[in-house]
């Protein structure tokens, strides 16, 4: 009987698997230099904030050519350092996007504010300016102090679409950069586009420590000193508090770490867009790549927009029968991911928004249909064409 083809394929036993990610890739040429960086820690011993962040800190704000950078403990407190540093809390509102990883939300919450979501445009996945609109002129929207925008699988939101809605009302804009270290807009990187912005090294980002850590960014002087001041506990001066922060400081090892890695960054997210365009070619080659934004028989390849330059933190595809195309790259030991199977207005944690089903078609139709793709700045051209092989049997 011939395979079906969602059923396990017996006929490719020789195949070879593919990793979502392997940072071991990414480890061995660098592991040198990596653990003379960490023994320089350990015999500074300044193993909290200290010289090693520092120079960090200044290393990534000259990269980026912003003026501050505040190294801090995540990316979840960097989102949340963001808000709190521009004066965003209790009695202020937030717009932001129900189709993210949970910190985009949570961060708002736990700075006291509240948030109102607004749906996404199907085509970059990112915040819809049209939608913050209508948000924007609903009963509930009469305290929204700010928008945090994100800039999902490492392509900036419409950054003028957002600018004019943030200038019309008068708001501010909190960049939601996670995902986005080298990410520009019209030439100017993310980190720098908004009043402050947070950034995750999270291991799977682009630009990643050995365990958690981010950043705040700024071209404010007042919302850096503010971050520096929250990040230890309220303290301007040692054991004086001033106002209720939070222990969000950086480590010196993974300054160290991080310090080493951006010399590298730009050559990797190279490296993802080389990535990024060969997938296009190889799904146009097979055959299956259709016109956006929904699938019907294959699937929608991730677009760039005209002003973004993408840096791939994620190839996202959407498939009308994601769930068993991901079974499919499974049983051949392809490795994919949802990034988000749950739009966020629908989490039970989140229930307290009040919103329900269908209040953010878009992002409900994206969590059904979205699947990111293995891509790493090592992935190998014969892995890649594993993965396209393997979809295009599916589909066939
Ligand atoms: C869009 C987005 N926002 C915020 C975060 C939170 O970052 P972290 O995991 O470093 O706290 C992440 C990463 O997980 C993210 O992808």
């Amino acid at each position: 009987m011939p395979d079906h083809p969602q059923s396990a394929p017996s006929h490719n036993k020789t195949a070879i698997a593919v990793p979502m990610l392997d940072l071991k890739r990414q480890y061995e040429p660098l592991h040198k230099e990596l653990l003379a960086a960490l023994e320089h820690v350990l015999e500074t011993q300044q193993f909290i904030l200290g010289e090693q962040v520092a120079s960090f800190e200044h290393a990534a704000a000259a990269q980026l050519g912003v003026s501050h950078a505040i190294g801090c403990s995540s990316g979840t407190d960097a989102l949340w350092l963001a808000l709190a540093a521009a004066h965003i809390g209790p009695g202020d509102s937030v717009i932001t996007t129900p189709f993210s990883f949970f910190a985009s939300v949570s961060a708002i919450l736990r700075a006291g504010a509240e948030a109102i979501l607004a749906d996404i445009d199907p085509a970059t996945f990112n915040l819809d300016a049209a939608a913050i609109r209508t948000a924007l002129d609903s009963p509930s929207a009469s305290n929204v102090k700010a928008i945090l925008p994100v800039h999902l699988y490492g392509q900036c939101a419409d950054w003028d679409a957002l600018t004019k809605a943030a200038d019309d009302h008068g708001l501010k804009l909190i960049e939601d950069a996670a995902q986005a270290w080298g990410a520009r807009w019209n030439k100017k990187p993310a980190g720098t586009l908004g009043d402050a912005a947070a950034f995750s090294f999270y291991p799977t980002k682009n630009l990643s420590a050995a365990g958690d850590a981010g950043m705040v960014t700024t071209n404010n002087d007042e919302v850096a000193e503010r971050a520096r001041m929250l990040r230890q506990h309220g303290m301007r001066r040692r054991y004086h508090h001033d106002e209720l922060g939070w222990n969000a400081r950086l480590d010196g090892f993974q300054g160290a770490i991080l310090e080493i890695k951006l010399k590298y960054i730009a050559g990797w997210n190279d490296a993802r867009r080389t990535i990024a365009h060969r997938y296009d070619d190889l799904f146009r080659k097979a055959g299956i790549a259709n016109p956006g934004p929904y699938p019907a028989r294959g699937l929608v390849l991730p677009t760039e927009v005209p002003g973004a330059h993408h840096v791939w933190h994620q190839y996202v595809v959407r498939c009308a029968r994601r769930d068993q195309l991901r079974d499919f790259l499974s049983a051949r030991n392809i490795g994919s991911e949802i990034y988000y199977p749950v739009p966020l207005h629908l989490q039970t944690a989140l229930k307290s928004l009040g919103y329900a089903e269908g209040d953010f078609p878009e992002a409900e139709r994206a969590a059904r249909e979205v699947l990111a793709l293995p891509i790493f700045p090592e992935l190998r051209e014969d892995e890649q064409q594993t993965v396209v092989t393997a979809i295009a049997d599916f589909l066939s």
